[in-house]
């Protein structure tokens, strides 16, 4: 996730614009800013590595000339936050003639960047941005030699012709040295919008960027392209053209509103964006995918490592891993990783080190630990250039965009996402899986997203009426067997942290090992409960805490009519999904509960009490 802006105004300088409004675009990613403006038929480009305020202290933002230009702050997916790696992009010629600001992860940018290579493009970033720059200067090259029927012409015909080709998710704006006076933009999946003022025009990936300048707001749709110049706005559908006439809206948001898009916090944000991240996590780049999976494949013994929610996804993967490529791991808490193994790991171990953050002190320790003992370190990590993404000999960036709310909720899916991927990957490798298992994977991993949307959507109201009926509660248990013990774990985390409730979470044969002792009439424990194999001796569980007086809240499959007859409330999710990715759509109304309970105690969910999001001291 990264922040794109850019304007056209009729009066003054855009870049001091353009600086304040990446400013209020930094929530959406901060390893690296930089900016394009327009004057006089010259591009004038600044651009680093940083949080904003640092490339501002030693590159002075505010001073590029001219009053068109666009801007990016980074949240990096391919490569690692370099000055090189910053946006805007160009193509090859020096000085540049093209800016490109990108948000979003364009699939297909290898093989594009092979064909442009062939025909002498060079490129100097590792991003995957730089591609749609070169494309578009094909584009202008071409078009001045040959005759085109295209619909557009110049510039825009060119940023048409580049869209045309991505497969992928993107909101792209470019600026031209050969027809100064506009900006070119387009949209697929990725946000944006635009802003309109008496005496300038905007575009952003969101409105605060733009919300103290103006509140009249056009909102850009999947497949459109948009051109800006001092004249106005104009709107065309990108498969034939045609002119989209839209009239802006008025927003009443206020700054911070604004930031969360119009959620109260931070928390439920995130729970909304679990689809797109989702999604993200289906383009991740297929070279790194296949090379952690042979580091996988060729592994005596594999260590997970991690901290709260992110050992939970290795925890989940654990079980991923044994059921599809029959390939035993070990899921460490960090904290616990050197007393434990860090006698015994050595040169044939591999560390999967899952952290979202990258920094967490603990699982920098375990690596360490591991390191100095020669073992292989891999990463799945949401902060690229993070210390993690430099120890690891692989690593994968799970491309979540900056996660605020101190309860990790979109992060999570996320990894769990990654590493169904590279279990499937590997039970394919290994030929442990039949191929219509893969299929049937595969397809179910597709629909994921729209799943999660879906639970999002229909099941919100239900939950949040189940908290208001047991905020009184003073303990909570979660139960769960086989793969959903780790979504118990999940849910019970997020309740814990951000309503402070006491809960307890164990695989749900261990009830009659001691936590039974706890229930009395009215005890509330949640049971997570997908079709799978262990569907049958959960439905015992369920009764011995029947049995007991408890009140028993399921999370089931829709039309699960045994199990719905034995709870008190269910929530319901969507039929057939395969055991290994559960977690993904069960863990949702655990969070939106987790949510609704802090609100019903009075609790803050962003900021919980005594906690941070990243914790960088052991
Ligand atoms: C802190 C956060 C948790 C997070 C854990 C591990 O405790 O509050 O939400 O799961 O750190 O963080 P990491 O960045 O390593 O995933």
């Amino acid at each position: 996730m990264c922040g794109i802006f850019g304007c056209i105004l009729k009066r003054g300088r855009a870049a001091p614009l353009i600086h304040a409004a990446l400013k209020r675009l930094e929530y959406r990613g901060y390893d690296s800013v930089g900016e394009a403006t327009l004057r006089d038929q010259q591009l004038f480009i600044k651009k680093d590595a940083g949080k904003i305020d640092a490339v501002h202290a030693i590159r002075n933002l505010d001073d590029l000339p001219g009053r068109i230009g666009v801007g990016h702050t980074r949240w990096a997916t391919h490569g690692a936050p370099l000055q090189i790696n910053a946006h805007p992009q160009s193509g090859c010629s020096d000085p540049p003639r093209i800016a490109v600001v990108h948000n979003g992860i364009i699939e297909n940018f290898a093989e594009l960047k092979k064909e442009l290579e062939d025909r002498g493009h060079r490129f100097k970033s590792k991003t995957d941005t730089e591609t749609i720059a070169h494309l578009i200067e094909e584009n202008l090259k071409k078009r001045q030699t040959e005759p085109s029927e295209d619909v557009y012409s110049g510039f825009r015909s060119a940023v048409a012709g580049a869209v045309d080709r991505l497969v992928g998710s993107y909101a792209v704006a470019a600026v031209c040295t050969q027809e100064p006076d506009k900006i070119v933009c387009a949209r697929n999946e990725s946000p944006l919008v635009l802003g309109i003022a008496d005496d300038a025009y905007y575009f952003a990936s969101d409105i605060p960027a733009f919300l103290p300048l103006t509140n009249k707001v056009v909102y850009v749709e999947n497949g459109e392209l948009v051109t800006l110049s001092k004249k106005g706005f104009e709107i065309t559908k990108l498969v034939d053209g045609s002119t989209v006439v839209r009239t802006p809206k008025l927003v009443d948001w206020t700054p911070r509103m604004a930031e969360k898009q119009g959620y109260p916090h931070f928390m439920l944000k995130e729970i909304h964006e679990q689809p797109r991240c989702l999604r993200d996590t289906l383009r991740l780049q297929e070279k790194y995918l296949e090379l952690l999976t042979t580091f996988l494949d060729r592994a005596r013994e594999v260590i997970m490592v991690a901290c709260g929610t992110s050992y939970h996804a290795c925890l989940a993967a654990s079980y991923m891993f044994s059921k599809l490529s029959f390939l035993a791991t070990h899921p460490v808490i960090a904290s616990e990783f050197t007393e434990q193994h860090g006698k015994s790991v050595n040169i044939d171990s591999t560390i999967l080190a899952v952290s979202q953050s990258g920094e967490t002190a603990d699982t920098l320790a375990a690596v360490e630990t591991a390191r100095q003992r020669a073992a292989t370190i891999l990463g799945l990590t949401n902060g690229v250039g993070s210390t993690l993404t430099r120890v690891s000999r692989v690593y994968i960036g799970q491309q979540s965009g900056p996660e605020i709310g101190v309860a990790a909720t979109k992060t999570f899916t996320s990894q769990l996402s990654v590493l169904s991927q590279l279990a499937i990957r590997l039970g394919k490798k290994r030929g442990k899986i039949s191929q219509e298992e893969i299929d049937l994977l595969d397809e179910k991993i597709e629909e994921i997203p729209d799943i999660v949307e879906k639970i999002v959507e229909t099941q919100s109201k239900k939950v949040q009426s189940l908290a208001k009926k047991h905020r009184s509660k003073e303990c909570f248990f979660f139960l769960g067997r086989g793969i959903s013990y780790a979504t118990a774990l999940e849910g019970r985390l997020k309740l814990m942290e951000i309503a402070y409730m006491p809960s307890i979470a164990f695989p749900a044969g261990e009830s009659k090992h001691g936590p039974i002792s706890l229930v009395e009439p009215g005890f509330p424990v949640i049971f997570v409960c997908p079709p799978d194999e262990t569907r049958r001796t959960l439905i015992g569980n369920i009764m011995e805490m029947k049995a007991r007086g408890a009140s028993v809240i399921a999370v089931c499959e829709e039309g699960d009519d045994e199990i719905m007859q034995l709870a008190d409330d269910y929530i319901e999710i969507t039929k057939g999904i395969p055991e290994v990715l559960s977690p993904i759509p069960y863990v949702v109304p655990l969070q939106l509960f987790a949510y609704h309970m802090a609100l019903e105690r009075g609790c803050d969910p962003d900021m919980p009490r005594n906690l941070a999001k990243s914790v960088t001291v052991k």
